[in-house]
């Protein structure tokens, strides 16, 4: 059993960097120190906040609760076929380290989504999805602590309810359950998925004709360091809001105004780089204090050492006005504000 810690700075375990204490911490390193921690069995049961790598969340208050650090471990093959195999990762694995070991097995799937930051459970969590790529693609089911009955179930892909950055977890099971482990479905005569036009505008820069999934992990790497700030060298917690999606008829007015807006055909209309609508707005490279937009990519908000998540909400809420004031559009976020 891992020892309790009280009234502890959260500093270190968010990529924002931003300094908030939680009245309890406790790192989970086997489900039984979940199951058996006896402030879960009590009634009520404290409010609870699940930590996996941090990289999604923004803290503008303290944290009065426990927050449960999670950092289970181990990555298996369960099943395989001549084709396939099936790969259950505990969800305090690092992301990118279940790629890389995927990568150099050569099962492929997830090599679009190297390098992405947080832990397998916050995979599913919010649908990751980078290059022409999402986890969905490859989810096969997982396994999730109810912290209410302490009892693990298990979810299949339609119980998951998968939507750009989005999942059931996000919303009906918000903080219901304790994700703990993740099994994807990966092919062993991997296809490559070069759709994501800079990915191939790569390839065709570097000479390679015939890539693998080693080459489009690497090439994925070499675009997202080129463009998104490390978090351990200026904290950040990656695209900050989501792309809008908006009605083709709406898109077809704003092109009168702006011809150069960029958009994409998906399922429900035409989604829009927020980045785009952000730079539009003249919010590029801008630093307020100690928090501003990212000078390489606008849809990264940043802090530059000792900023308050007020003060990046504050920064957050402005953008959000003035796309709206510009093109009415309107932004949500993709980081969890808690
Ligand atoms: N753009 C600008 N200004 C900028 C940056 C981008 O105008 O400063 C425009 C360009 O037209 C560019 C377009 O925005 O072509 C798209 O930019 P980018 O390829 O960087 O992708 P994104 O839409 O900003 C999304 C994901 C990223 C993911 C990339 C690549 C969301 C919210 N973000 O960003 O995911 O890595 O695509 O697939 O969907 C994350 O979720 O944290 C994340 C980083």
């Amino acid at each position: 059993m891992t020892e309790i810690k009280q009234n502890f700075s959260l500093k270190a375990y968010n990529s924002f960097g931003i300094d908030v204490i939680a009245t309890q911490f406790l790192e989970i390193n086997t489900i039984d120190d979940l199951v058996s921690f006896p402030a879960l069995r009590s009634s009520p049961r404290p409010k609870i906040l699940i930590l996996g790598g941090g990289s999604n969340v923004l803290f503008i208050n303290d944290f009065n609760g426990l927050v449960l650090k999670n950092n289970l471990k181990g990555i298996a093959i369960v099943k395989e076929t001549e084709t396939e195999v099936w790969i259950k990762a505990a969800s305090g694995e690092i992301w990118n380290e279940l790629v890389e070991y995927c990568v150099s097995k050569n099962y492929g799937g997830i090599e679009n989504l190297s390098l992405i930051p947080g832990t397998v459970g916050a995979a599913p969590m919010q649908n990751i999805g980078a290059y022409g790529a999402e986890l969905k693609d490859v989810f096969d089911a997982l396994e999730a602590v109810n912290l209410n009955d302490l009892k693990t179930y298990t979810f299949n892909y339609e119980q998951c309810r998968f939507g750009y950055r989005e999942s059931v977890f996000k919303h009906e099971l918000k903080d219901q359950y304790f994700i703990s482990s993740v099994t994807i479905r990966l092919q062993k005569f991997p296809k490559i998925n070069s759709s994501y036009g800079q990915i191939q505008h790569e390839l065709d820069k570097e000479g390679v004709t015939n890539p693998g999934i080693a080459d489009i992990s690497r090439i994925v790497c070499q675009i997202r360091k080129s463009k998104l700030p490390d978090p351990a060298v200026i904290g950040n917690a990656g695209s900050f809001f989501k792309n809008p999606e908006i009605t083709q008829a709406q898109y077809i007015e704003l092109k009168k105004i702006w011809p150069e807006m960029p958009g994409y055909q998906t399922e429900k209309g035409i989604k829009v780089p927020a980045a785009w609508l952000i730079e539009s707005c003249g919010w590029k490279g801008r630093r307020i204090g100690e928090t501003g937009t990212h000078v390489e990519h606008a849809l990264v908000l940043v802090n530059y050492g000792h900023a308050k998540g007020a003060e990046v909400k504050a920064l957050a809420l402005e953008i959000i006005k003035s796309v709206k004031d510009k093109f009415g559009v309107e932004l949500n976020t993709e980081v969890n504000i808690v």
